[in-house]
């Protein structure tokens, strides 16, 4: 069955931008959507999977908030990606998801510069070997990889339902 998140006409990202990154063997990214004007957040794009991908979805043109809790290292990703894209609408918004305070403030900022949320990547993620509370008191990983995100979704909601489009 057709995987109805996938793009309807997907098009071979090389033809598109032979700049485009394709990785060989069954990873490799063969989708290409154009996605100039959207908005898109990622968390934890600072570092390893959400790194990769805001890395790739650059290359289709839209804005990309990293939502992200170290401002140096994010700013430091940030300049290389756009050093490789050309994509200069890159911007960094701390978020730090293990405290649900700060999760307020970056939903309230978000909300109050852009008008709409396209798409909502909730990458990042911790584990822990040791048991520790977050300033909330939940357990950190339970609070990081958890409750902030779907604190987060629900902030971010209005904003994704007014953007949402029956395109994918
Ligand atoms: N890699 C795997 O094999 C694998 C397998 C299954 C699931 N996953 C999940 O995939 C996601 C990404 O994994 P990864 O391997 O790319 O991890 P990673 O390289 O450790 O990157 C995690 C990202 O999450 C950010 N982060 C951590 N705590 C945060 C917090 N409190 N607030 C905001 N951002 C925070 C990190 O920020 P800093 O740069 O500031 O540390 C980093 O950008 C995670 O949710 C992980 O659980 C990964």
């Amino acid at each position: 069955m057709m995987n109805p998140s996938m793009p309807k006409n997907p098009q071979d990202p090389r033809k598109v931008n032979p700049n485009f990154p394709i990785y060989n063997g069954k990873n490799a990214c063969k989708l290409y959507k154009d996605l100039t004007d959207q908005v898109i957040i990622i968390t934890g794009s600072s570092n390893g999977i959400g790194k990769s991908t805001a890395r790739l979805l650059t290359f289709m043109g839209p804005t990309i908030v990293f939502a992200c809790r170290d401002r140096a290292k994010t700013l430091a990703v940030i300049e290389e990606i756009q050093q490789e894209t050309k994509n200069k609408n890159l911007v960094f918004m701390r978020l730090d998801l293990s405290d649900l305070r700060f999760v307020r403030e970056f939903a309230k900022d978000f909300n109050s510069r852009y008008q709409k949320l396209n798409i909502l990547i909730n990458n990042a993620g911790i584990s822990m070997d040791e048991r520790r509370l977050s300033k909330d008191s939940y357990e950190m990983v339970f609070a990081t990889n958890y409750l902030g995100h779907f604190y987060l979704t629900n902030l971010l909601l209005e904003a994704l339902k007014r953007s949402h489009q029956a395109e994918w």
